[in-house]
């Protein structure tokens, strides 16, 4: 057996939907249309370690929601096996209900008219947690996400943020080994995601917890997942722990700053370099240099841009490799990936 927290075995979601379709204008009659059926995940295959932040990474509809809610057992795949701390989650669904934690998108986790106390009281004792322990764990996660202070207002009043924070420590109150988190900072303003982005972080590594995040936001997949699977129409599209992720993809491009412009025709005759680009700034232009990514030639294309350079008289005010973001690689890999009528 494999040692992940969270793993799921060619999981796959068959959504058939019916709607009614229109009043026939001759007849008058209304007629019931079987919709085809919908195929919102396919064949999922994935693990989740303990202390390690997986994230799922797709556009709306990709089937990330469906996935997460496959592994709290709201949603039964219609293939494929899913398994929490390796039990199996539909044939031991409340050993596994005791293991996850969840905080779904949109949806109202929290008891507007109670405060945060007695929300994690109430949720507590739904999950039996009660007593001494019950308390110690309130003020401790009221106090670990930031809310002590907001302990005893109701939840009515206060902001998106804060509302978001109690519902991971409801989440958190039966201190789960599985925390999943649906698009947790959508719609938050830049301080309350950092907050909780950092609270996932913090709680993963020194807790030993295992988060399943989902997002369609390439910054929040970049800065927090360890490991990320893109997800497009159902079908994960990629799985790669994030470094090797920007790596695989990461194109060798140099930005030299410097004091004026340089003649790149000289620039583009050494050995191992691809082109160039300059762009203009008020303290100088930048050149951009794109390398082969042979790293011997790339080695030697480094050495002589420098020199050529040099040569040129030129001042080099600074060198470094343009950073890929999560962004330009997404494009990359959904582009030529698409399955026409998968998805509404
Ligand atoms: N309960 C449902 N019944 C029918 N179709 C659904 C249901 N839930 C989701 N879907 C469909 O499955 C697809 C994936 O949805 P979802 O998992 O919510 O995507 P995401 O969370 O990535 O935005 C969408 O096409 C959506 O319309
Ligand atoms: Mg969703």
């Amino acid at each position: 057996m494999s040692t992940d927290l969270v793993q799921l075995d060619r999981a796959d979601k068959l959504f058939h939907t019916r709607h009614f379709f229109s009043v026939d204008p001759k007849t008058g009659k209304r007629h019931f249309y079987q919709k085809r059926p919908i195929h919102a995940v396919r064949e999922m295959e994935f693990g989740v370690r303990a202390g390690e932040i997986f994230g799922l990474l797709g556009p709306n509809g990709a089937g990330k929601t469906t996935t997460v809610k496959m592994i709290c057992g709201l949603v039964r795949p219609s293939g494929g096996h899913v398994y929490v701390d390796g039990l199996h989650v539909e044939k031991k669904r409340l050993q596994v209900l005791r293991r996850v934690g969840v905080v779904l998108e949109g949806t109202r986790t929290c008891i507007w008219p109670l405060t945060p106390r007695e929300n994690l009281a109430y949720f507590g004792n739904l999950k039996d947690v009660r007593g001494k322990v019950l308390r110690q764990r309130t003020d401790y996660l009221l106090d670990f996400i930031g809310l002590s202070e907001k302990r005893d207002v109701q939840v009515r009043q206060l902001s998106q943020g804060q509302k978001q924070k109690l519902a991971i420590c409801i989440a958190l109150i039966a201190d789960p080994p599985v925390i999943v988190l649906d698009e947790p900072t959508t719609g938050l303003d830049v301080q309350s995601s950092r907050a909780i982005k950092d609270k996932v972080v913090e709680m993963t590594r020194e807790q030993g917890k295992c988060a399943v995040v989902t997002t369609h936001d390439m910054n929040v997949a970049q800065e927090l997942c360890d490991r990320i699977g893109i997800v497009k129409d159902g079908e994960l599209i990629t799985c790669e722990p994030t470094e090797k992720l920007l790596d695989i993809f990461s194109e060798q491009v140099y930005e030299l700053r410097l004091d004026r412009h340089p003649d790149t025709r000289l620039l583009e005759a050494v050995p191992g370099v691809v082109s160039t680009e300059l762009e203009d700034a008020d303290d100088g232009p930048t050149c951009l240099v794109k390398l082969d990514p042979d790293p011997e030639l790339r080695s030697q294309a480094i050495y002589g841009t420098v020199q050529t350079l040099q040569q040129q008289q030129l001042l080099l005010r600074s060198i470094q490799q343009r950073q890929q973001n999560l962004e330009s690689v997404f494009l990359q890999l959904t582009n030529g990936h698409s399955r026409p009528g998968a998805t509404e």
